[in-house]
């Protein structure tokens, strides 16, 4: 028997979601510039550590940005903040996604480098709140989330461009239970926040270089919202006309990165959100491991850099958070120094990691104690930063 009660409850609260994301949408017609670092003093990067391994891996990265901005912060142009309150204990005990007082700190922020924070779920002991990150990428608009894998001897030098504040994501903790039996969830996708996301990756392209951009859905499935994504695709690509790109579906996209003898046809990839979060787990793995990569949260006023893994509470319960790999905040701290306008910098730093991570290797990572510590590596990553010959070293490896 149909329970039209429930229907009618159902209907109110989706009515409910409808408005909330139109709102949104007339939001997004009227956005704002990009901020212009260049003009900005100081610029504020605050460090937020997260949860599990997240402050031990964070503090490498921020001992290595200290030492590379050294100049800066003497000279009034860059200064650092340490925000504490984004943990666990803090975002349960206050039931909030991001406590208010440290949204507000953010936000005094021009950038962040986040260290991983816990994502409660439904029976973990903790309060089911939302993920602070999903969070915090909605509240500081953060649309573009910026993934780069790159494994030279395979030449591999991939870019995921994962759109981030929408799809299953936007209302991800607005889903209702119809009856007990009916449960749904609801995806949201925009013409405006597809075009903002295709737009950059497209632009990536051009400004790097690139000749091709892959857009990836399930378009022959989920006919609607990825229906919606390829329509703005075809839309944006067509201001783009040096630039091919193709279509492909999830499924066999994340086969396809498995072909090794391909894989490196592929260069700038534009997904919407959840198939981009799996995506690029997977790419994060092929270079060497989700510890080896670095995400970008990027906005047009504010912008978010960190690891793209979470806290890793299998290895603090296997008491083996030591040897967590640092190198996915240190990959993201070296995006972060370019997003500001230091991209020597940044250059810099991802070449003392390619180095250390793939070159080299003189400490390897393994995650557990025949590997190297976390603290060993930063230290490694940190001398090899401050060799006068690192471009050269570099170059031999590289091929350059
Ligand atoms: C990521 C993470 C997050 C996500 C989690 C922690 C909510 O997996 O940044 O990819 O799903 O986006
Ligand atoms: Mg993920």
């Amino acid at each position: 028997m149909v329970n039209k009660q429930a229907i009618e409850a159902a209907k109110e609260h989706f009515g409910k979601v409808l408005e909330e994301q139109l709102e949104r949408v007339e939001r997004l017609k009227s956005e704002e510039d990009w901020t212009d670092f260049g003009s900005i003093s100081p610029i504020i990067i605050g460090i937020l550590g997260g949860d599990g391994i997240g402050p031990t891996i964070t503090a490498e990265a921020h001992h290595v940005l200290e030492y590379l901005l050294r100049e800066q912060v003497d000279s009034g142009k860059v200064e650092f903040r340490t925000i504490d309150g984004l943990t666990i204990e803090n975002r349960a005990a206050q039931l909030k996604a991001i406590p208010d007082d440290v949204l507000e700190e953010i936000k005094k922020c021009h950038v962040t480098l986040k260290g991983p924070t816990h994502t409660p779920e439904r029976g973990d002991g903790w309060p089911n709140i939302e993920s602070a990150n999903v969070a915090m990428r909605k509240a500081l608009d953060l649309f573009a989330n910026v993934r780069p894998v790159r494994i030279p001897k395979e030449k591999i030098d991939w870019i995921i461009f994962r759109e981030n504040t929408e799809d299953m994501y936007a209302v991800g903790n607005q889903g209702i239970n119809v009856t007990e039996d009916l449960a749904m969830d609801f995806r949201v996708i925009t013409s405006q926040g597809s075009r903002r996301i295709l737009e950059l990756a497209f632009d990536h392209a051009k400004r790097n270089g690139k000749t091709k951009v892959t857009v990836v859905t399930k378009a022959n499935v989920v006919k609607t919202t990825d229906g919606k994504f390829l329509d703005m695709a075809r839309e944006v690509s067509a201001n783009y006309p040096d630039i091919t790109w193709d279509s492909w579906y999830i499924d066999i996209m994340t086969a396809k990165l498995l072909d090794v003898e391909r894989r490196h046809e592929f260069q700038v990839m534009a997904l919407p959100n959840l198939y981009g979060d799996i995506l690029s787990d997977e790419a994060g793995q092929i270079q060497g491991g989700v510890g080896t990569a670095g995400s970008a949260n990027i906005g047009k006023v504010y912008s978010m850099f960190e690891a793209i893994h979470g806290t890793a509470p299998r290895m603090v319960k296997e008491n083996r958070a030591q040897y967590a790999d640092p190198s996915s905040v240190m990959r993201a701290g070296a995006m972060l120094l370019s997003h500001i306008g230091f991209e020597e910098l940044g250059a810099k730093l991802h070449k003392a990691l390619d180095v250390c991570g793939q070159y080299e290797r003189t400490l390897v990572m393994t995650g557990r104690s025949t590997g190297a510590t976390g603290t060993e590596f930063g230290e490694y990553v940190m001398a090899t930063v401050q060799e006068p010959d690192l471009e050269s070293r570099w170059a031999k490896y590289s091929g350059a």
